[in-house]
């Protein structure tokens, strides 16, 4: 029987002060703690968000110490690349089912960071660049999860976009940045999905540790997002652990041998206030304890069986970056096998997320299981510290004698452990110096040469118009190499699109000049202009842009059309995109609408994704995608309002196959009802009160009633009406007296009244 509200309450009420605030911190690494003697039982939760990294013995954070064998799903770089909610909901309801069979309340995932820099340790587990597709596609994540009773654990609530000093750095930023770029993603989560749990970052934002923050931990996620869950500290997480409760932390993780249990006591204590506090967060724990285990369902899971999901999973997920026509290859051609990665893959991030898997596949296994004859050389080691000059260079002599004898040369190149991994950042986007080397040598021989990349992030590809092909497998999961072996001789036509920008080098990034180059602060100095929003925004040439992904088909798009062609605050239009597969095989292709705002209220990005719809079309057919878009959809963060805006006027809709690739659009007009308040003072500038139409008769009247210009030849040669509008724009008030006006101040006082009246 599952515990209603009211048993959790009349629990809470017996329960003593001292059980209360034991309550609120961990009993060990993954448990919290029961209160034996009311019976109420402690559960367990494990690392995520691409597997179960479930510890039975010595648990750490960093996944150092073993867990018990699981399976290794991609990562999110990879799964996010599927812009397939399908394919994030597969992976929910398979790990929600791996939980039950392991008793895991809870899965510590997803993790939603924008990755602000390529450069980010972690940007592997987070999801993309963009916010409403991280949004969109963990929330069908959660979803999924929390379909088989198990809760989630939605990370690193908020900006912690970095590891560099994860633990004490500020992310200093704007509160439209923040609103616009860094919470809308688990905005969109915690309204479709409302994950069990959060889990709040290490760091501090705006000089306030983010566990203490009660403006983000309370005003914004529980009152204005409605969240109903718990909120968790990171392991290790908590500062002041008062302030943390008061702001709304309710679960201290891991355990704080008691020490900060003992704090909340003596706090009550002195003020009996907090208990309340206190009180709401027990109800919290205890609500969240309950849900899992008044709905156990026992199990075991199939490896095999999952095995084959994280294989499908990898297929909708890998990139084709460029194909000059040599990819798919035939079976028969003479293929030489370089890169050490092709035996040993490296098919997932280190730290917290690390799984202990049990069945890896290579693309060298899958090569050999079906029959597809290849020769194999290293050609250089996937991790080389400790290794000599002379024997990374025997293995690229080797390598480069192989590909000479052969018509087809696949590379396996990627990035090493040591490159990238929770804890610390990239220092380059470069691939190991005798990777390189060993392409461009290859590259040289003029035979057909086709890249795999393994790496969690963005990488610079000084080589990459020599090559014929380039694949991104991201870092996909145990299956990698038999998805990867899938791709490149055609079994699977390769549908992935990337979530982020490979930029061409790293002084081209957005926050080149400001990330993780200070040990207190970090300044989010580009602002709202993170990845695509800057790149396109500047017209910057990329390497590959968001959004791009190639195909072994071709898809025509044939036509956009609206429901409506204006609209107004409160309603929707249907935006239908008619997409034609105009090639010789099926394929999926991923259609993206971006939003343009072409009403110059705000400083705004050149486009930014509102929608995305991954559809399968048979050779030779067409499919439809719908999309809806809303006032929200058009909006930006206005901080004069602390609300959402969208001014009246013209919206461009841009659909395309990538940011940089668009195919069709369409214009909308928009008209809002919503006012922005203006405050009339002499400082008040002309062009705002033009713009008002509460106010813009009243100045308007007033200038052309006292206007003392001659409209002569030559004044009008030296000045023309734009060029007086222009300048008129930001004029203050005050100043028309001095300026070909032959008001009175008692007149000019009267119609500042007059507009003052107007806007209240
Ligand atoms: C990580 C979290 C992780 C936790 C438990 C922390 O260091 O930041 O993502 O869930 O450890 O392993």
């Amino acid at each position: 029987m599952a515990h209603s509200d009211s048993q959790i309450e009349e629990l809470v009420k017996k329960m003593t002060l001292e059980e209360k605030c034991g309550l609120l911190s961990g009993l060990d690494f993954w448990h919290t703690k029961t209160v034996e003697r009311l019976g109420v039982p402690n559960i367990m939760v494990s690392d995520g968000p691409h597997g179960l990294r479930k510890q039975d013995l010595a648990g750490d954070h960093l996944g150092m110490n073993d867990s018990i064998k699981a399976v290794c799903f991609p990562a999110a770089c990879a799964t996010a690349s599927s812009f397939d909610r399908e394919v994030l909901k597969k992976l929910g309801e398979t790990l929600g089912d791996e939980c039950q069979a392991e008793d895991v309340s809870t899965i510590l995932g997803p993790a939603i960071n924008i990755k602000r820099s390529p450069l980010c340790g972690r940007n592997f587990e987070y999801v993309s660049e963009d916010p409403y597709l991280a949004g969109e596609l963990s929330a069908t994540y959660i979803n999924a999860v929390q379909s088989k009773k198990v809760g989630t654990s939605l990370k690193h609530f908020a900006l912690n976009n970095q590891e560099y000093r994860r633990l004490t750095n500020s992310s200093n930023c704007d509160e439209r940045t923040m609103r616009e770029i860094y919470l809308p993603a688990f905005e969109i989560a915690v309204k479709k999905a409302q994950p069990a749990t959060i889990m709040h970052s290490y760091n501090l934002i705006n000089g306030e540790y983010v566990g203490e923050c009660k403006w983000l931990l309370d005003q914004v996620l529980r009152q204005e997002w409605g969240f109903k869950g718990l909120v968790m500290s990171d392991w290790g997480a908590v500062s002041d652990r008062v302030r943390a409760l008061e702001a709304g932390c309710d679960l201290e993780m891991p355990a704080s041998r008691g020490v900060n249990d003992k704090k909340v006591l003596e706090a009550v204590k002195k003020n009996p206030e907090l208990e309340k506090t206190l009180d709401k967060t027990c109800r919290r724990i205890l609500r969240w304890v309950y849900d899992f285990e008044d709905n156990r369902q026992k199990g075991c899971f199939d490896f095999e069986a999952h095995h084959k999901i994280a294989r499908e999973i990898e297929e909708e997920s890998i990139v084709l970056l460029k194909n000059d026509g040599v990819l798919p290859l035939n079976e028969g051609s003479k293929i030489a096998v370089i890169g050490e990665f092709a035996e040993k893959p490296r098919f997932q991030g280190g730290g917290s997320s690390h799984i202990n898997t049990k069945n890896v596949t290579s693309a060298i296994s899958a090569l050999k299981e079906k029959g597809i004859a290849f020769d194999y050389a290293k050609g250089f080691f996937s991790e080389n510290r400790g290794k000599s000059e002379s024997e990374i260079k025997a293995l690229i002599d080797e390598a480069f004698a192989l590909a000479q004898k052969a018509e087809t040369v696949v590379v396996f190149a990627g990035l090493p452990d040591s490159f990238e991994s929770e804890g610390y950042d990239r220092k380059h986007l470069d691939l190991p110096a005798e990777q390189n080397e060993l392409i461009e040598k290859i590259a040289a021989l003029g035979k057909r040469v086709i890249v795999i990349l393994h790496n969690g992030s963005p990488v610079v590809l000084p080589w990459v118009e020599k090559v014929n092909a380039v694949v991104e497998a991201y870092l996909g999961g145990e299956a990698v190499g038999e998805a990867v072996v899938n791709v490149i001789f055609g079994k699977v036509n390769p549908s992935g699109k990337l979530a982020e920008t490979f930029p061409l080098r790293l002084e081209d990034t957005p926050s080149f000049t400001c990330f993780a180059n200070d040990k207190t602060n970090t300044n989010y100095g580009e602002g709202i202009f993170v990845g695509y929003r800057y790149y396109d925004t500047r017209k910057m040439k990329v390497l590959f842009p968001f959004g791009h992904g190639l195909s072994y088909t071709t898809f025509e798009y044939e036509s956009v059309s609206v429901s409506k062609k204006s609209f107004s605050d409160n309603e929707t239009v249907e935006v239908t995109v008619k997409v034609k597969n105009t090639g010789k095989v099926d394929g999926k292709e991923i259609v993206q609408l971006y939003v343009s705002d072409k009403t110059a209220s705000a400083s705004r990005p050149a486009k930014e994704l509102k929608g995305f719809e991954k559809v399968f079309i048979a050779a030779g057919k067409s499919a439809e995608v719908k999309f809806t878009l809303d006032k929200r959809s058009l909006a930006w963060y206005n901080t004069d309002i602390h609300d959402w805006y969208a001014a009246s006027g013209k919206y461009e809709i841009l659909i395309g196959a990538s940011s940089r690739d668009i195919r069709l659009s369409e214009t909308l007009d928009f008209t809002t009802s919503q006012k922005i308040p203006l405050e009339i003072t002499p400082d008040t500038c002309a062009g705002d009160i033009l713009r008002d139409e509460r106010t813009a008769k009243i100045l308007r009247d007033f200038t052309e009633a006292h206007s003392d210009q001659e409209e002569g030849e030559s004044s009008k040669e030296a000045i023309s009406q734009e060029m007086r509008d222009e300048m008129f724009d930001g004029l203050p008030i005050r100043n028309l007296l001095m300026m070909g006006n032959n008001a009175t101040q008692e007149e000019f006082e009267e119609m500042v009244e007059k507009l003052k009246k107007a806007v209240k």
